[in-house]
C-alpha cells in the first residue's frame, strides 16, 4: 500500500503529481505529501487526509518545479500525521525519500544513525532511508543511494531526490511495485501504471532489486550491485474511461453496475459449446502437469480469499482431486504439503499483494506448479507465475473489491471445468449445461441491478444495525462471509458470516428483535435444512432478509424480507447472490454517510505483510 508518483521533465511537475496521487489514492489515504524541485529549491508540503487537502495546500505556490516525488500513505509506523507523512527528509533537508513496503530493520539503523548525531523527526520507518543516504553520500548520488540499500531489509519501492542534483529521480525497487513511464523529453515513475497512463503509454516495469536513474531525456536502470541492465519498453493500453466514474457517485456502484459485462468479459472467447470444453490458453502450457497433478490449492487475502473458497467446490465438483483452499499470509509460514504434483493457484485482483507474492515464491521454491488468477494486466503475480488466467474485468477502484469477486468465480469455474473436462471427471451433458448456464449469468445479474431501489429500500431499514448476520450453506457459505465482510469494510458494521447451521453453536446468542439476518436461500439440494435454520433465528425474533430464487414465492412466509434474484444452477448461484449483499453493504453505507470508496483504514492493494 501507499502510492508513490514521480515527475521530471518539460512541465510543471505539481499537476502531474498531483492528478497521479489522486489516481493512486486506493492505495491509502490517511495523509499525502510532495517534494517539488527546480535548479533553486526544494519544496516539501505535506497534509493529513486525502490528496485534495495537499492539493489545497499547494494551490497558491506560483513557482514551476521541473521534478517532484509525491506519496500517498496506508500508515505502518507511526500515526496518520503531518510529520509522518512522506516526504522524508535527512539532517541536511536536501535529501527526500518516499516509500512504499516496510524497512524490517529500521529500529537497528535507527538507533545507528542517531548515535552518528542524525536527528529524527518523525516515528517512520522511511525516515532511516533519508538520514542513511546522508550518511553514504560523498557526492555521488546513486552510489549513496546504492549503499543504503544494502543496509535495508524488508520490503520497499522508494524514489528519492537529492537537491545538489535537480536533474535526477533515483527510484529502487524490492517487493514493493513500481513503474516507469517513458515520455518525450519527459518520465515518470509510479506504483501502478494507472496513475500515469493519462500521460503515457510506454512502460517499463521495474523487476526485483532494480534501481533506476530518471533524467527527463534519459533513464539507466541498475541492479542492487550496479550492474547496467538492459529493459524492455512495452505499450499498454490506457484505460481511461474505465478509471472514470462516469455517472455514478462512488467507484464501488459503478464497479457493481459494470458486472453483466465484466462476467461477459471473463467467459468470453473461452467457452466452446461444441466440445463442451473451455478455451484457456494459460493452461495449455500445464497440461501435462494438470494430469499428473496429486493435490491443488487456491491462495488469496481478502475477497479473492472468498472467490477461492467458492473455487473449492467448484474443484469438488468438477475436479474431484485433493483441493486446498490456504490464507495467502498463513500459507507462507505454515508447511503444507506441496510438492511437484502440486498445483497452486494465486488469486489476486491487483497481482500485488504482499502476502500473496511471498507464498507464490515459497511454492514456487517448493516446486508447485504456480498459476496466477489476476486482473491487473502484468501484475508482479502475473509476472512471476508460469501462466494463469487474467479476469479482464477492467480496472477496479474502489476499495471494496466487487466486480473482480464475480469475475473471479466465473473464472475459476472455468478453470475448474477445464482440468474436470481433461481428466475426464465431468460428462459432455454436464460441461455444456453449466458453460450454457455460465453465458446466461450476465443478463441475470442485469436482472438483479434493476432492483437496486427494492434492496436500497430495505437498506433504510437496517443502517443503523451495529451488527449483522449472513447465513449460507454448501457453496454459498463463502457468499455469506462476502457479503459480511463487504458490509464491515464499507459500513464500519459489526458483520459475521457463517455456515448457517453452525450458527446453533454461538452466533445464535447474538440473536434478538435488533439483528439483521441475511440468509441465503436459493434452491439447492440444502434448501429445506436453510429454511429449518430460518425457522431458528425466527423464533429468536430475528429479523431475516432472505435471498431467494424468483419462483420461490412460499419463502415469504417464513421470513420478514425476500430479495429474489433469477434461477440458475446451484454451482453458479454465487455470483447472483452475491450481488443484492454487495448493493445492500454500499446503500448502507451511502446512508450512514460514509466515504464508500476510501473506507477508514483500508487500502485496495496490500503491499505489506
Ligand atoms: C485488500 C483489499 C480487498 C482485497 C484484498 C486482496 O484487503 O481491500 O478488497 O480483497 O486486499 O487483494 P487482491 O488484490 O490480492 O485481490
Amino acid at each position: 500500500m501507499c502510492g508513490i508518483v514521480g515527475y521530471i521533465g518539460k512541465q510543471d511537475a505539481k499537476e502531474i503529481l498531483i492528478n497521479g496521487l489522486k489516481r493512486l489514492e486506493y492505495r491509502g489515504y490517511d495523509s499525502a505529501g510532495i517534494a517539488l524541485l527546480n535548479d533553486k529549491e526544494i519544496i516539501i508540503k505535506k497534509s493529513v487526509g486525502k490528496v485534495q487537502n495537499l492539493e489545497n495546500k499547494i494551490t497558491d505556490i506560483e513557482d514551476e518545479f521541473s521534478l517532484g516525488i509525491a506519496h500517498t500513505r496506508w500508515a505502518t509506523h507511526g500515526e496518520p500525521t503531518e510529520i509522518n507523512a512522506h516526504p522524508h527528509l535527512d539532517c541536511t533537508s536536501k535529501i527526500a525519500v518516499v516509500h512504499n513496503g516496510i524497512i524490517e530493520n529500521f529500529n537497528i539503523l535507527k538507533k545507528y544513525l542517531i548515535e552518528k548525531g542524525h536527528k529524527f523527526l518523525s516515528e517512520t520507518d522511511t525516515e532511516v532511508f533519508a538520514h542513511l543516504i546522508e550518511s553514504n553520500y560523498k557526492g555521488d548520488f546513486l552510489e549513496a543511494v546504492l549503499l543504503s540499500l544494502k543496509e535495508c531489509v524488508g520490503s520497499f519501492a522508494f524514489a528519492i531526490v537529492h537537491k545538489d542534483h535537480p536533474d535526477t529521480i533515483i527510484a529502487a525497487k524490492k517487493g514493493s511495485p513500481m513503474v516507469v513511464g517513458i515520455g518525450n523529453g519527459e518520465n515518470y515513475l509510479a506504483s501502478d501504471v494507472n496513475a500515469i497512463t493519462s500521460f503515457t503509454n510506454n512502460i517499463i516495469y521495474v523487476n526485483e532489486e532494480e534501481v533506476v536513474i530518471l533524467k527527463k531525456d534519459s533513464y539507466k536502470f541498475v541492479s542492487f550491485q550496479n550492474q547496467k541492465l538492459e529493459k524492455q519498453v512495452v505499450q499498454i493500453e490506457a484505460d481511461l474511461q474505465n478509471i472514470e466514474m462516469s455517472n455514478f457517485p462512488h467507484y464501488m456502484l459503478k464497479e457493481i453496475f459494470e458486472q453483466p459485462h465484466t462476467i461477459s468479459n471473463a467467459v468470453r472467447g473461452r467457452l466452446n459449446f461444441e466440445e463442451a470444453n473451455v478455451r484457456l490458453d494459460g493452461l495449455y502450457a500445464v497440461v501435462d502437469k494438470i494430469k499428473k497433478a496429486k493435490n491443488y490449492i487456491l491462495a488469496g487475502c481478502g475477497t479473492s480469499w472468498h472467490a477461492a473458497l467458492i473455487g473449492e467446490y467448484l474443484f469438488n465438483n468438477f475436479v474431484r482431486t485433493n483441493v486446498k483452499v490456504e490464507y495467502a499470509s498463513e500459507m507462507r509460514y505454515k508447511n503444507t504439503y506441496i510438492d511437484d504434483s502440486t498445483i497452486c493457484f494465486f488469486i489476486s485482483q491487483s497481482g500485488e499483494t504482499a502476502d500473496t507474492i511471498a507464498a507464490l515464491r515459497e511454492a514456487k521454491r517448493r516446486e508447485a506448479t504456480c498459476l496466477g488468477v489476476c486482473n491487473v494486466v502484468n501484475s508482479t503475480i502475473a509476472r512471476e507465475t508460469s501462466s494463469g488466467v487474467y479476469l479482464h474485468a477492467g480496472p477496479e477502484i474502489g476499495v471494496a473489491s466487487t466486480k473482480a469477486f464475480t469475475s473471479q468465480v466465473s473464472v475459476l469455474t472455468l478453470i475448474s471445468m477445464f482440468i474436470g473436462r481433461l481428466i475426464g471427471r465431468v460428462s459432455f451433458e454436464e460441461a455444456y449445461n453449466t458453460l450454457k448456464e455460465l453465458s446466461l449469468l450476465p443478463e441475470k445479474v442485469e436482472k438483479i441491478l434493476h432492483n437496486s431501489t427494492f434492496i436500497e429500500n430495505i437498506a433504510e431499514q437496517f443502517y443503523k444495525a451495529n451488527n449483522a448476520l449472513f447465513l449460507g450453506r454448501g457453496i454459498n457459505y463463502p457468499v455469506a462471509l462476502e457479503g459480511a465482510l463487504k458490509l464491515k469494510e464499507i459500513s464500519y458494521i459489526h458483520a459475521e458470516g457463517y455456515p448457517a447451521a453452525e450458527m446453533k453453536h454461538g452466533p445464535i446468542a447474538l440473536i434478538d428483535e435488533n439483528m439483521p439476518v441475511f440468509v441465503i436461500a436459493t434452491k439447492d439440494f440444502l434448501y429445506d435444512k436453510v429454511i429449518n435454520n430460518i425457522k431458528e433465528v425466527k423464533a429468536r425474533r430475528g429479523k431475516v432478509i432472505a435471498i431467494a430464487n424468483e419462483d420461490d414465492k412460499e419463502i415469504q412466509k417464513s421470513v420478514d424480507h425476500v430479495i429474489y434474484v433469477p434461477n440458475t444452477i446451484p454451482v453458479l448461484a454465487p455470483i447472483l447472490n452475491i450481488i443484492p449483499l454487495q448493493l445492500f453493504a454500499y446503500y448502507v453505507a451511502v446512508r450512514r454517510g460514509l466515504d464508500v470508496d476510501k473506507p477508514r483504514n483500508l487500502a485496495k492493494s496490500v503491499t505489506v505483510e
